[in-house]
């Protein structure tokens, strides 16, 4: 949908004079100052319909329709308000703010560029300038060449505050290098993001380089050891995985995918002929990350650091990997080394064992982690890996692999497998109970803010509402009262209920002579339904849920509405945030409709 701001839309409404824009579908003639002619929105002999040229309004003084001239093609062609705003602006050639899908490509393929370019531009420092000669030796002392930097593409950003910005601001606007997370701004100066640091670019599945990480190389105190780009349209830290696509054609050939927590250790086991290894930057693996993986392998090997965080890590990495459907398994390095230290430590013949001979299936591995660092000649303790054992076959499904488990706990404790296994029925019955209370309490709330009305519920609401309001004068006085809170859909319908109030205000009875003439066009259809049917009688309840359910139907409307606003880029802040507030106050009438309907309906079941 394009965007139109609220500056353009003045400039539409000055464009489009509302004289001649009506003038072209009602025929107009002078009336002193105004114009006059047959209101197009309900039928009548002479006319009451007026157009002012000066102030630039409608106004029908038989119906009661007023508005500019948005509102009138508006309501004259049946489209919503946008929509009408959309065609006024075809119409005089006035071109939108912002045409969304055009540019948002236009900005992705700028970020891509800005990124490439700022690649090799660090790539330039740390390879061929003499200002990155500190970088380079640090690197070349942990045992990476100039082949194995160019292969990673590994860059170096100079110290000296805004030589990247100097660099590609002759090509780019100052906002579009801010947008890419490379550059700040302080009052009026610009300056480098990056500063003195190691450049890992970081390259999405397709190989276009998206963002950045800088490492620290002289032992800098107080700063993180990783500075990582910002969250940009390309970049989500939580959605990439390092070198993933350079190590494609290795997984796919190696059948598998050895998954890392850092840079160093992507590039050493590169070193050491594993080809196919990836890294999370960090050891946060997200359901986005499984689901990246599994679109080309089933099978990963989680090789991460050895010391206490990087098991924690792996066993969580495995619970998640399980949940896609991928088949994982563990590598455990000895003495708390991350795989760069394990190969400088020992060699990359012994790496490449570990990852081929030595890999711990997910049961194995779990297993080992609970019980291997416990004293199980220790009550408590034996309790605590108990529990946690429980907790882990829970959420395995095989019961087979239940038993082998259980029984190898009683074999490792000296416990009785009989006893083990009663605790465990106990511990599976007390975990369904509390599953089942959550699952309520989440359905319950649900209910309450989350169901939508259907166009279904709308229709049928508003059908019995026209009825009742034809047919019954208490319903009448119920659904005036709240005329300006409900919305009808249906434009023909809403204009049918305005013609019956208009009709029925001194309190007589229907005339449906007097509706044909006053409703151009009407159906037998919804002549229909006026009429009385055997079945009718009057019902306040059903009277009082129809006006609820269109109340209902209004604010939805309002809320999705004010959900765009929230999310306008464009929009400024302050309108941002009055659209939170109205979002906030119209979940709560929400749902306090929802929450009074939901206990009538529970009252009326007993
Ligand atoms: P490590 O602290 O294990 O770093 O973090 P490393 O890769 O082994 O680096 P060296 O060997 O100490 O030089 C593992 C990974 O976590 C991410 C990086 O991707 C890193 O490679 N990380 C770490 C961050 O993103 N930010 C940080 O502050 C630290
Ligand atoms: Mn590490």
């Amino acid at each position: 949908m394009a965007f139109f701001s609220s500056k353009k839309v003045e400039e539409i409404k000055s464009a489009a004079d509302i004289v001649d824009v009506i003038g072209e579908f009602v025929s107009l003639q002078q009336a002193g100052k105004n114009m006059k002619g047959l209101c197009p929105f309900h039928n009548e002999k002479t006319p009451s319909f007026f157009v002012s040229k000066e102030r630039q309004i409608f106004n029908c003084f038989g119906c009661g329709e007023k508005g500019n001239v948005i509102q009138f093609i508006s309501k004259y062609k049946r489209i919503e308000y946008h929509e009408a705003i959309q065609f006024l602006a075809d119409k005089y050639g006035i071109e939108p703010d912002r045409k969304d899908s055009i540019k948002k490509n236009d900005s992705v393929e700028k970020l891509y560029r800005i990124n490439e370019l700022a690649k090799q531009f660090f790539s330039l420092q740390l390879l061929n300038l003499e200002s990155g000669n500190d970088a380079l030796n640090y690197l070349k002392s942990r045992g990476f060449d100039e082949q194995i930097l160019s292969y990673f593409e590994i860059g170096f950003a100079p110290k000296s505050g805004n030589q990247l910005w100097e660099n590609l601001a002759k090509n780019f606007h100052d906002y579009e290098l801010v947008e890419a997370g490379l550059i700040g701004k302080n009052q009026s100066e610009y300056y480098d993001i990056f500063r003195n640091k190691v450049m890992f670019p970081i390259r999405d599945e397709t190989g276009k380089t998206v963002g950045f990480s800088g490492r620290i190389f002289n032992n800098e105190e107080n700063t993180a050891k990783y500075v990582n780009s910002t969250q940009t349209e390309v970049f989500t830290k939580s959605e990439l995985l390092y070198n993933l696509d350079k190590a494609i054609p290795f997984i796919n050939q190696n059948k598998r995918l050895v998954l890392m927590e850092g840079f160093f250790d992507v590039m050493s086991a590169y070193k050491a002929d594993i080809k196919e290894a990836v890294c999370s930057m960090g050891t946060a693996l997200t359901v986005q990350h499984a689901n990246l993986i599994k679109r080309y392998t089933d099978n990963v090997v989680i090789c991460y650091d050895g010391d206490e965080a990087g098991i924690k890590a792996a066993y969580k990495a495995l619970i998640l990997l399980g949940q896609v459907g991928l088949d994982t398994k563990v590598a455990l390095l000895p003495e708390k080394l991350d795989p760069d230290d394990y190969i400088k430590k020992y060699s990359k013949e012994s790496f490449r064992n570990v990852l081929k001979n030595n890999l711990y299936d997910q049961y194995d591995f779990v297993y080992e982690m609970i019980v291997s660092r416990k004293d199980l000649t220790k009550p408590a303790e034996i309790e605590k890996a108990k529990l946690a054992l429980f907790e882990y076959l829970d959420k395995v499904a095989s019961s087979t692999i239940r038993e082998i488990y259980l029984k190898k706990f009683s074999n490792d404790t000296k416990v009785d497998y009989q006893d083990i296994l009663a605790d465990y029925h106990n511990f599976q019955l007390e975990n369904r109970r509390r599953q089942s209370i959550n699952q309520r309490k989440v359905a319950m709330t649900k209910a309450q803010t989350e169901v939508r009305l259907t166009k279904k519920n709308v229709e049928a609401a508003t059908d019995k509402l026209l009825n009742y309001y034809a047919l019954y004068e208490e319903a009448r006085t119920l659904i005036r009262n709240k005329l300006d809170l409900i919305r009808i859909d249906n434009h023909r319908k809403k204009q049918l209920l305005m013609t019956l109030t208009q009709l029925l205000a001194d309190g007589s009875p229907l005339n449906e002579m007097m509706v044909k003439a006053d409703f151009s066009e009407i159906t037998e259809e919804e002549l229909q339904l006026l009429r009385k049917t055997p079945s009718s009688y009057y019902n306040e309840i059903e009277v009082i849920d129809c006006i609820e359910t269109l109340i209902l139907n209004r604010y939805e409307h309002e809320y999705e509405k004010n959900l765009l606003l929230q999310d306008d880029p464009n929009l400024p802040i302050e309108e941002k945030n009055k659209a939170v507030f109205k979002i906030m106050e119209i979940r709560k009438n929400i749902n306090n409709i929802r929450e009074k309907r939901h206990v009538k309906k529970t009252n009326s079941h007993r």
